[in-house]
Parts: C-alpha cells; structure tokens; sequence
C-alpha cells in the first residue's frame, strides 16, 4: 500500500492506482479528459499535469499515467503544472468552438468546465479554426467532429470494450477524425455511451437535442425496465416529456455503461394516447366511479360463477410493491385467481431459476465479467439482455473461453455477438476441470434441470435472463403462493373475469371473458379489450423496487410527474382553461395505489400498504448503493457483499 503526499496531504492507496485516482480518493480533483474511471488511462490530452515535488520521479508529470509509489510528493497547485494545464486547454481551444452559449453539449460539458476552472477567457489564436465534415450516425447520435479534442475515449470504448467494427479513428497529425467509414447507423447496440463518455459532445443524443439545459431536466436515481439486468440509470425529463437516459454507475450490475435499448425506448412513457384516465365501458370516468364499477363486476362474476372465475393476472412488469398486494387482492374476492404469469412455461421456467439462485449460486454481471469459463445455454443474449453481451465480451478480452450449446437452436443471431465462441452439443463436451470461476448464463430458451444441476457440481455460478424487470420477484412469489400461470387457468375454462394489472396478455385470450379490466400505463391488448380501463404510471412516474434478474432489490425512484407532454399538446388544453390539481393527462397512479383501493373496496380493515411480511426490510431500501440480495428462503443476511 503506497503511502504519498498530495498537496500536503497523506494519502494512501492501493497498489496499481494512478496519482490522479489517488488525489481523488481523498477529495483533489485533477482536470481529466481520456482517462476514465471504467476506459483507463491513454495519455492522450496532456491536462491531468502535476508537479512531482520529491520521490522517486521528478518534474511536471502527467497523473493519469504515473502509479502512485510510496515516498511521492506531489503537488497539484504548483505554479508550473497549474501553467502546463493551462495551456494545454488554451491549445485544445484553437480548434474548438467558442460557442457554449448555444451549444447543445453546454452546461454538461467536461471541456466547458475544465476550460472556465483553467481560467481561458481570452482567444489570442487568431488565425482559422479547423472544420470538418460531420456524419450521419442514424437516429440517435448526433455528430458534431469540430468539437473533438483528440481524447480517443469514443474508439477505445466502441472497439475495445463494445467490440464494434464500423466506428473508428481516420486521419493523422491535426487532421484526426472519428467516425465510420461512410455515413450510416452506429452498428454497436451500446453505441449510445458514446453520448455519455465524449467529454465535449461530439456524440449528442439526438433524440433529446437543444430540448433542455442540464439543469433543466427532472432527473432521479432510476432501474432500466426493458429487462431483466436492472441496469442503473439516470432519466431525465421536461415538461412531462421523458427526454432521455443517462447510464448511472453501479460497479456490481452495469458498471458505467447501458444498452442502446435502455437509453432510447422513451416513446411508450410519452405516447399522448396511452391510458391517462380511467374509462368504464369506454367511457371516461372519476377514480372513484371506475372503482365502484370494477368492485360491482367483481361481486357480479363472484355470485354467478363462484370460487376461480376471476383471474387477477400480474406480471413482471409491475413494481415489487404492486406484486406484494396480488395475493392479497386475489384473496379479498371470492372469486380470485391469482397468476403471476401469462404462460405455462414461461411460468414454470422462472421459477426454476429462481428454485437455483441463491447467494452463493447467483452471478451478477461484475461475476460474469471476472469469469474464466462461461457457457450460454438457450439464449439470445443480444435480445434477452445485451449487457450481459457486454459483460461476457469483458470476460472473453481478460481470456475467458465461452461456449455456446447448441447454438444453431438459438434464437437470434450469433454471429452478431461481440466475442468468439465455440459451439458445443452438450454440457459433456466442456470441460470444467482447473476452472476457478465459471458462470453459466441461462436464457429464455430454457433448459433441463439437469444441466443446470451438474453446472452448480462443477462450481459454477448461475446467471438467468427473464423477460421482465420484475420477473424474478414474480416467481418468487408465484413458488411462494402455489399460483399457475393464466394459460393453464384458462384451460379448465371457468374464468369468467380476468383483471390484467400490467401484463402484457395477447388479445385471443379474451374470447368468451365477461369482464376484462386492465391496469395499465402501456396501451396492451388487455386496455384495448378492457371493460373498465385504470391508467397506472410508468416506471419514471413513481417510486419503486425491481428485483433484477441475480435477486438484487433494487429501488428507482420517481424522476417526473405524469401527464401529456406540453411539446405537442392540444392547444385546447394548454394553457389550462379549467384549473385544476391535476394537469391535463395526468390522472394515472401507481399501480400498487390502485390494488390497495381495490382491495379498501373490498371490504380490507384499516389502510391496505405494500411491502409488508417478508418485504418489510425493503421499505427504507435507498437508490443509491448496491441493493439488498432476495431470495426464495428470504433476503440474504447483509445483502450483496459486493
Ligand atoms: Fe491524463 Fe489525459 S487524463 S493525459
């Protein structure tokens, strides 16, 4: 453990770190543009200059690049080093542009920051700046090339870690340029970290361009939805418009990054015609209107066709909050039948995986990447969970061998995957002898118990792709009450009823149904065919708990308030005619809400709260640290110990 002095302070750190990762730790921050915490050093841009004072190296020193040894004393404020960095922005403002006011990049720029901290107010360049020609990205990612500054963050991220092959860096001396080789869609599915690593906005998201300053946005601590990983993220949003979504850091699920899926599916949150308020036989009507209609249907199906006619179908979709009170509100009816899942063998699928994960079985994506052995069972990673390509692609670059089994059978495609793999028939076929951490991932293909039995004999840690944010709590709790999924329960053809609370139930399934009633923010099949339609929030709406898919309760919190996007609102409604407390479109609750007054309605003594029993421990659960481990015999002691 070297023992070092930064401007007069004793540090010490462990061994392999960088001075400037040491002043860090104790608080100096050092100016940075191509070192990153998950990219590492290149000593590319020369601004992270220091003074080494005494010890084994001398002089004006870049941090980024210098290990930090025992007996170095260094000095951050040093006349010559903070002058070194000076200039050195003063050069890589020559070709930049002077335009923070109307850039799009401005107020959550690096180099905009670094350049007003250094003190360079006065442009004594005179002569042209360099200009170039920008490309077309695709949709997503605007290209601006006059704003680089040559940090090569972008391509050592695109190459190195997300193993793309159509982005790189062209040119030589001061005419570098970073980009493809002809205009067209970034191919990469993470090409949108590109957005949140480039310190000076080169890559902008542009989908959410010149719509809002940094310090405009409504932003929370929030869990990506679009599957089972719970990667952590940062949305942000204005105007009740979700804008866009920054990677948040969480070393044990995502590290710094997130998948271009997570970052660019806002349109169903902001979709004008989603359920905003609650509709009885398509007529709009009053919370408690619609409430005491649904609660009349329950009572109706309950004395004409008894005990089961009325299934209560939930689903992975919904907050753990929500998916605590199912039980409860199946059992406040006569007629309730409680499902978890739509079908059988998604159903009977999850909660095998959940039968298998426990602390010590469970892999995290941290584990996947520290792997020296993965084998990938019935699944498209890509589709299923594409950090967890990412991770596997870490874990193949540090030399782990990964095989496929039966990857011909695999849905998806496998050549797209960002590693090299060998293909196998059978588990028989690898060998797990002298393998210290072997991971096998599991995807929705499914795949015998005995496999995944002699993979836990041979030591390895278990990693299962769902489809849902929340369908590893599901199961749980579907194992916990005995429940069967909606298509067995359809078979014996008594259900009569079906209340669908966010589940995603296709539309032949309502054939012959009396009474179907919907939960919902997203417009599903269910709200189309729904008799009585009650709009929920979605995700960024409220706050909240997903178990991801190794067991990991993890809290979002709510980021904006829900209602239509002022951008393109119906003149009519904007500015409010009528003044009232809630804004146009914004009638919707928390689904957990509605079940609780579903089940007051019914009849329930004293006021209905989620996270009770066993989920207790999770209502003081923070956003911010590495969640609290579930599993199906309760929650691990101390939670992660990573
Ligand atoms: Fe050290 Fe760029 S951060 S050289």
């Amino acid at each position: 453990m070297p023992k070092l002095i930064i401007d007069e302070i004793a540090v010490e750190v462990a061994e392999g770190i960088s001075v400037l990762e040491a002043a860090q730790s104790v608080g100096i921050p050092i100016p940075h543009f191509c070192w990153h915490p998950a990219l590492g050093k290149a000593g590319a841009c020369r601004v992270c200059a220091v003074k080494m004072l005494d010890g084994p190296v001398k002089g004006v020193q870049m941090s980024c690049m210098l290990q930090a040894q025992d007996g170095m004393v260094v000095s951050t404020t040093d006349p010559e080093a903070v002058a070194m960095r000076r200039q050195v922005i003063e050069w890589l403002m020559l070709n930049h542009p002077h335009d923070c006011p109307v850039c799009d990049e401005g107020g959550e720029c690096q180099l905009q920051d670094f350049t007003i901290a250094g003190g360079h107010s006065l442009r004594r360049y005179t002569g042209k700046k360099r200009t170039y020609v920008n490309q077309y990205l695709g949709p997503f990612i605007e290209h601006e090339m006059n704003r680089c500054i040559q940090c090569y963050r972008c391509v050592r991220f695109y190459q190195q870690f997300a193993g793309g092959t159509d982005f790189g860096v062209m040119g030589s001396a001061d005419r570098i340029y970073f980009g493809r080789a002809e205009d067209g869609q970034l191919q990469s599915p993470f090409s949108g970290n590109l957005v949140d690593l480039c310190p000076t906005g080169v890559f902008t998201d542009k989908t959410a361009r010149f719509r809002a300053r940094y310090w405009d946005y409504d932003m929370a601590s929030s869990i990506c939805p679009h599957c089972s990983l719970g990667c952590n993220t940062f949305p942000a949003a204005r105007y009740r418009e979700l804008l866009k979504i920054i990677g948040r850091q969480n070393d044990a699920v995502n590290g710094w990054f997130i998948c271009d899926r997570g970052r660019f599916t806002n349109q169903a949150v902001n979709d004008p015609e989603r359920p905003r308020s609650p509709q009885v036989d398509g007529a709009k009507r009053q919370w408690d209107e619609a409430i005491d209609s649904l609660l009349l249907r329950i009572g109706e199906i309950g004395d004409s066709w008894g005990p089961g006619s009325l299934a209560v179908v939930g689903s992975g979709r919904l907050s753990l909050e929500a998916l605590s009170l199912l039980h409860r509100l199946s059992k406040s009816m006569t007629a309730g039948s409680l499902c978890y899942f739509v079908k059988e063998e998604e159903a009977q699928r999850n909660e095998i995986a959940v039968s298998y994960l426990n602390e010590s079985t469970s892999a995290s994506m941290a584990d996947v990447q520290k792997a020296d052995l993965i084998v990938i069972i019935g699944c498209s990673l890509l589709d299923e969970g594409p950090m967890m390509a990412f991770a596997v692609r870490q874990a193949w670059r540090n030399g782990a061998r990964i095989f496929l089994i039966a990857p011909d059978s695999m849905a998806g495609e496998q050549k797209d995957l960002p590693f090299t793999w060998t293909g196998v028939t059978s588990f028989a076929e690898i060998s797990f002898e002298g393998m210290k951490r072997p991971v096998v991932i599991c995807g929705s293909g499914g795949t015998g118990s005995v496999e995944i039995s002699s993979a836990v004999e041979y030591g390895a840690k278990l990693a299962f792709l769902f489809s849902g944010p929340n369908d590893f709590a599901a199961a749980t709790l579907s194992r916990h009450h005995g429940t069967t999924s909606l298509t067995r329960k359809l078979a014996d053809k008594k259900i009569k009823g079906i209340i669908a609370v966010e589940s995603d139930i296709p539309a032949g399934f309502f054939d012959g149904i009396e009474c179907v009633a919907a939960l919902d923010w997203r417009n599903t099949d269910a709200v189309k065919a729904a008799h009585i339609v009650l709009p929920t929030t979605a995700w960024v709406e409220m706050d909240g708990i997903y178990v991801n898919n190794e067991g990991r309760a993890q809290r979002f919190n709510k980021v904006m308030t829900p209602g239509l996007p002022i951008k393109g609102l119906d003149p009519s409604l904007h500015p409010p005619r009528h003044h009232t407390a809630i804004v146009p479109g914004g009638d919707s609750r928390p689904a957990w809400r509605v079940i609780a007054d579903i089940i007051t309605g019914l009849g329930a003594e004293g006021p209905v709260e989620p996270l009770g029993g066993r989920w207790q421990r999770l209502r003081q659960l923070e956003a911010e640290g590495g969640g609290l481990a579930i599993f199906a015999e309760g929650f691990a002691e101390d939670g992660r110990k990573d």
